[in-house]
């Protein structure tokens, strides 16, 4: 891992630690790195009533736009497991909104790195803001 991959390790780690997630028992950290280099995460945060819970990614983008940034350079997720963890379908819509097609997304496990993807690999022909006229 470069150093700038493992700072973001580090803080999806520390917001892994932090998932409120008693129902799945699945923790989740994510961690954005946006255009001006700061970093941004996240965990899952489950609710009794299941739909309401919100994904680690969903909780990261949301930290970074409060924090008036928009521009997604890198994410990086990380779970517990031994299968890949990618990041869900309605999370690849959800970076979608803030990255470009060619943003690297990290899928990590406990131990580090396990694949780079890019956006547009996990979420091909894709609708975007710019359909939209943005
Ligand atoms: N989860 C995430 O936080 N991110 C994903 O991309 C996949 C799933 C969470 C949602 C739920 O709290 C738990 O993992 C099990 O689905």
């Amino acid at each position: 891992m470069t150093p700038d991959v493992q700072a973001l390790f580090d803080a999806a780690v520390a917001a892994q630690a932090k998932s409120y997630s008693p129902y799945s028992r699945f923790k989740v950290g994510a961690a954005i790195r946006t255009a001006s280099g700061a970093i941004f995460a996240g965990c899952n945060i489950e609710n009794a009533a299941y739909p309401q819970g919100t994904c680690a990614e969903a909780s990261a983008i949301a930290m970074m736009v409060s924090a008036g940034e928009r521009q997604i350079a890198e994410v990086l997720t990380v779970c517990d497991g031994d299968l890949l963890g990618t990041c869900c379908g309605g999370c690849r819509q959800k970076i979608r909104e803030f990255a470009s097609l060619t943003t690297p997304i990290y899928a990590c496990g406990p131990e580090g790195l396990r694949h780079t993807f890019t956006l547009d690999e996990l979420l091909p022909y894709s609708f975007g803001p710019e359909h939209l006229g943005i």
